[in-house]
């Protein structure tokens, strides 16, 4: 199963994908790293492990389809059967979603889904008293962090936490949910996607 990992920054959850991925508990391979951001650190990672990477900067657009429609140039011709969203801190649209010519698109989000859809679930999580929260992977749909969920791993809230210890806390399972969500994907009825060459350099 072929993957192209969307990022933003940090790219740790990439990491641990390209990690499982390498040493086989994880039947995939990552054909592509794409960014929005030129400085993202997790293309030096990727970069490194002779990934293919493509920059597709938000800031070059004047509108959120252009921007869309240029990263669909960049991943058409390359053979993708699933995109991972880790930590890509864009928004696709329904379009996009509708366009995209891979099987799946998928994301990770650090919160127990249907909890805490958005931004700061730690935080929200932690001025709500829970007891618990956690990360999900799920399928990515029109509607923000709503689509199917995967895999979810919980973590304790603890006495003490603050928003930044929760985040590392969580951040440990997320590293192990994304590579499992991604197996049982890849158990799933056959993919059939098409071969073309690729744009991106
Ligand atoms: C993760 O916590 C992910 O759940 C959230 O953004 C963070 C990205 O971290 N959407 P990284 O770039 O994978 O290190």
């Amino acid at each position: 199963m072929k993957l192209a990992i969307f990022i933003s920054g940090r790219g740790s959850n990439m990491k641990s994908i390209v990690q499982a991925c390498e040493n086989g508990t994880c039947p995939a391979e990552v054909v592509l790293v794409l960014s929005n951001n030129p400085q993202a650190q997790g293309l030096v990672f990727a970069r490194s492990k002779g990934i293919q990477t493509c920059v597709v900067n938000h800031k070059d657009f004047k509108t959120k389809e252009a921007f869309e429609e240029s990263i669909l140039d960049a991943i058409d011709g390359i053979d993708i059967d699933i995109i991972c969203l880790a930590g890509f801190m864009r928004i696709l649209s329904a379009h996009f979603i509708d366009l995209c010519p891979c099987d799946s698109i998928i994301n990770i989000h650090p919160s127990l889904l249907p909890a805490y859809k958005g931004l700061n679930t730690h935080q929200r999580a932690l001025d709500d008293g829970k007891k618990e929260t956690g990360c999900s992977v799920h399928f990515v749909t029109a509607e923000l962090d709503a689509g199917d969920v995967i895999v979810q791993k919980t973590v304790p809230v603890k006495d003490g936490d603050t928003a930044e210890k929760l985040a590392l806390r969580v951040l440990e399972q997320e590293h192990k949910a994304y590579p499992e969500a991604i197996s049982l994907l890849a158990k799933r009825a056959h993919i059939d996607s098409p071969h073309i060459d690729s744009h991106c350099k």
